[in-house]
């Protein structure tokens, strides 16, 4: 196995190529062209085996305390392999760095009882973050389910 190494770089493209290999997740054309638009501006970083883009995630930033994973897509074949983690390790060093307390993320619901996002729930579980609200027709027509991370203990955060 190649080694899987993450780079912070702009990569529409690659952002492009990777959800239209995720029907189950994103599976609407107007949210995928916004996402490769999104991918223009901002902080975006990719994940490689070898030469081969795998994953992205996209950063935003809402205040200096805290900021929001706002895209992460693994391509199928390299699910489980520590990719998304890896992204989000990444992401997450230079948040500290940067003096950010919390982390969040936007997923769909549980109630809208989506198999192939209980999944994605799983995986945000696993690195820690904790399910805060599930709030209606904010995202898309369904419900969508706010997770938060502490990523800097209180007291180390920059003032
Ligand atoms: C969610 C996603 C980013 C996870 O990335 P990944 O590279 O597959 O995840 P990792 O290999 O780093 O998984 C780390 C841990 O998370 C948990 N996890 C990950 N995928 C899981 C799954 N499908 N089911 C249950 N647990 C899962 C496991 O604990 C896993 O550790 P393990 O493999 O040692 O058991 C990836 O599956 C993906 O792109 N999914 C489709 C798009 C998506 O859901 N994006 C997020 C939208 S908000």
């Amino acid at each position: 196995v190649p080694d899987l190494r993450v780079h912070r770089r702009s990569a529409p493209q690659t952002v492009e190529h990777i959800l239209r290999g995720l029907p189950d997740w994103f599976g609407i054309e107007e949210a995928i062209r916004e996402y490769v638009a999104d991918a223009t501006t901002l902080p975006c970083y990719v994940a490689l085996f070898g030469d081969r883009a795998v994953g992205v995630l996209l950063l935003r930033r809402h205040f200096p305390q805290s900021a929001e994973v706002h895209l992460l897509a693994v391509e199928k074949d390299s699910h489980r392999r520590g990719v998304g983690s890896a992204l989000l390790a990444a992401a997450e060093a230079d948040l500290k760095a940067d003096g950010v307390q919390f982390l969040l993320v936007h997923t769909v619901g549980p109630s809208s009882d989506s198999e192939p996002y209980a999944r994605t729930c799983e995986f945000y579980r696993a690195r820690g973050f904790v399910p805060l609200q599930e709030l209606k027709l904010i995202d898309w027509d369904g419900p969508t389910l706010i997770l938060a991370k502490t990523i800097l203990p209180r007291g180390e955060e920059c003032t």
